[in-house]
């Protein structure tokens, strides 16, 4: 791949139009006093493919908890949905949590996988294809955080939606109430969407989860700065940050962070930007939630209640939801 001359290092540059939004939110993000960058750049095939290793590591307790609560609660869960629905999951990944809730839901008229990780999306939706040959799949590959289309030839069916995974823990509170009533938006009146929460626990549950023992959960938050070196023409050396994932009590979220272990500048396409010995670059919040804490939230964002559902550790909690 040839790399832009727009991009060099000690030249000012001005974005790739493919990558425009995100060296515009890198170069907003790290130069904020308190450095910060969106997570929903972790996602690049890279990123979706070190996500997967996290869901099977023995500290990352939320996919087989709420694997389990779907295997279990399937029936239940897939009768809220209306018979012909076309089912649209928000931050689809690997899809393996539709292929658990599937087998309950015989009427499904398409199913829509929104990812922003596009290569990802397509791969998984091709695999998908090929094991449910009769079932219509629509992937659309997009930021959920911004108006993108559904396909056209759903026009007229119900629409149900799905967001598994605790994803709508990676916004704060009021971002994550903005993102579900965009949903109800998308989904129109009447819509169910049944939603996977990560519940607030043990501090050291929470960080081991965050923090495993063989380094996967360090490598997917390195990812990032290797995408900003490939993509934007960035000189990191990423063995001068280091992972760190902390429990925040008070804001009832583990938050995710790139430490520098020493004072430098970094560049990225042809901006500086200094750190200090110790600074970090905050990468992720996954917020925690009691089941009346989610309900409040959903409440608030335009969703009435219908039904949760927890495992008998309470550690992971599914609810469905009703747009009003
Ligand atoms: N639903 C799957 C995957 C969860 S990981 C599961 O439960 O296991 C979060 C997924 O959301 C990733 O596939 C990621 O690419 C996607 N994602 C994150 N932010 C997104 C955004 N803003 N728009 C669309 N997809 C997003
Ligand atoms: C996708 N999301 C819900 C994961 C989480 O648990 O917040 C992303 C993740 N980050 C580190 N490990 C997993």
């Amino acid at each position: 791949m040839t790399i832009d001359p727009r991009l060099s290092a000690d030249a000012p540059a001005s974005p790739l139009p493919e990558n425009g939004l995100f060296l515009t939110d890198v170069w907003a993000g790290l130069g904020a006093a308190r450095k910060t960058l969106p997570a929903k750049y972790f996602y690049d095939a890279a990123g979706s493919a070190l996500f997967e290793q996290i869901t099977v590591l023995p500290e990352y307790y939320p996919t087989r908890t709420e694997l389990r609560i779907l295997d279990e609660r399937g029936p239940e869960i897939a009768a809220h949905l209306p018979e012909g629905a076309a089912l649209v999951e928000f931050g689809s990944g690997s899809t393996v949590k539709l292929r658990r809730l599937l087998r309950h839901l015989p009427g499904l008229s398409a199913y829509v996988p929104v990812d922003v990780s596009a290569e990802f999306l397509h791969e998984q939706a091709e695999v998908l294809r090929a094991d449910f040959p009769d079932l219509p799949i629509e992937p659309v590959a997009a930021d959920f955080t911004r108006p993108f289309a559904l396909p056209p030839r759903l026009s007229g069916r119900p629409l149900a939606g799905f967001f598994p995974g605790s994803t709508i823990g990676n916004f704060e509170p009021a971002e994550a109430a903005r993102l579900l009533d965009g949903f109800g938006r998308i989904l129109g009146e009447g819509a169910t969407l049944i939603v996977g929460v990560d519940l607030v626990k043990d501090r050291d549950v929470l960080e081991a989860a965050y923090d495993d023992a063989a380094g996967v959960t360090a490598a997917f938050n390195l990812n990032l700065l290797h995408r900003i070196n490939r993509e934007l023409h960035g000189d990191i050396d990423l063995d001068s940050f280091h992972h760190r994932a902390v429990f925040n009590e008070a804001e009832s979220r583990i938050e995710m962070h790139l430490v520098s272990r020493v004072a430098q500048t970094i560049h990225v396409a042809g901006r500086a930007f200094a750190f200090a010995e110790g600074e970090s670059i905050h990468t992720e919040n996954s917020c925690k939630y009691t089941i009346a804490s989610f309900r409040a939230l959903a409440t608030r964002a335009g969703w009435s209640v219908l039904e949760a559902w927890t495992d008998a550790d309470g550690l992971f909690s599914v609810h469905a939801l009703r747009r009003s």
